[in-house]
């Protein structure tokens, strides 16, 4: 029997940690004949929580699952981790600036980045779902000497899967239809979603769609402002879906993604498209034995400059922040 993949889950106590942890107790990551480790990470007011939900895993019986273990050390819970998932972070409390956010989530980051760096596996692949995910993912791999940059990533996933499927409604497409899209930038409102470069059943979208106003007035708002929307929806925040990209973007950085196709992930920039080195930006890239690479030599028209380069300035900003607070 092959041994388990041990997958660290933080904040696995919170909403994503509620669908993220079921889905990959069921196999969903890699598939139901290979065993899983859960670990999971919460802050000591949470583990009673944490301790129910596991109760209801255990309750699920999950052929796959190897074993769970749980608590709020992160040097024990990263030990040996070959994936972690880093969910957890620090919301916006009332009448919190910009700056109290990122130092408390750079206490967090910074703090999992030096246990990674200690305890986890060789082959250890890291994914920051939670936010400010770019920045968070600059102050842990910053934080991780020892660990090359490559091995980390902030989650555009979500924000890449709301677009395709944005689109295919658009279009009266099946989102399988759809192809080579791209998110760049930061995780944010600012983030750029790029149809010039995404076809249709093979066809440029943007000339499928053929409709400037509908991509600045529609579509560029409704997937960098979805998550408002859910708020406004639902009462709380996405969740179920938070956890989905978070696994489509682990499974595909670990087993590859489809050939003729890539996914946005947010990676440190080694300079392409103009993208600043060194910063967490989102980029096209195709992925393959847990590797990724940027896709080169992708038109940028004026539009999408424009566009790119206001999201780039907002991440360079926060990287300004936390050099500026000694996280970076
Ligand atoms: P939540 O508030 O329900 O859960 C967060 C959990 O993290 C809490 O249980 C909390 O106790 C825990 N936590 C806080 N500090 C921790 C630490 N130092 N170590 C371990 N656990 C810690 O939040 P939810 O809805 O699960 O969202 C989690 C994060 O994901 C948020 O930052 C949210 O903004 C972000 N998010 C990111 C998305 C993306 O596409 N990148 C999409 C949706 C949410």
């Amino acid at each position: 029997s092959t041994s388990p993949v041990k997958v660290a889950v933080t904040g696995a106590a919170g909403q994503i940690g509620y669908s993220l942890l079921f889905r990959l107790a069921n196999g969903d990551l890699l598939g139901k004949d290979t065993p899983i480790e859960l670990r999971l990470l919460e802050i000591e007011p949470a583990l009673k929580t944490l301790e129910g939900v596991v109760m209801e895993i255990d309750d699920c019986a999950f052929p796959g699952l190897a074993g769970v273990v749980t608590g709020s050390d992160p040097r024990k819970v990263f030990d040996g981790v070959n994936l972690a998932l880093l969910v957890g972070a620090r919301p916006r409390g009332p009448g919190m600036e910009r700056g109290d956010l990122l130092e408390a989530n750079g206490a967090i980051f910074t703090a999992q980045g030096k246990a990674l760096n200690e305890v986890a596996a060789d082959d250890v692949r890291i994914g920051v779902t939670g936010n400010p995910a770019n920045t968070n993912a600059l102050i842990a791999l910053s934080n991780a000497p020892d660990i090359p940059h490559e091995r980390f990533s902030a989650l555009t996933r979500l924000d890449h899967n709301r677009a395709i499927s944005q689109l295919a409604a658009k279009t009266g497409a099946a989102v399988t239809d759809i192809k080579q899209m791209t998110i760049w930038g930061n995780h944010s409102a600012t983030q750029y979603p790029d149809i010039f470069n995404a076809t249709v059943g093979g066809t440029n979208a943007a000339e499928a769609v053929g409709d400037q106003e509908w991509l600045e007035s529609t579509f560029i708002p409704t997937v960098a402002k979805r998550g408002a929307a859910i708020i406004d929806a639902r009462g709380s925040s996405s969740a179920a879906s938070a956890a989905s990209a978070t696994i489509d973007a682990a499974r595909d950085w670990l087993t590859g993604s489809a050939e003729g196709d890539w996914v946005s992930m947010a990676v440190v920039s080694d300079g392409s498209y103009g993208v600043p080195e060194g910063i967490v930006s989102s980029f096209p890239v195709t992925t393959s034995g847990g590797d990724w690479t940027i896709v080169e030599g992708l038109d940028v028209n004026d539009f999408s400059r424009g566009r790119i380069d206001a999201s780039v300035a907002e991440l360079t900003e926060e990287r300004d922040a936390v050099k500026g607070l000694g996280l970076i």
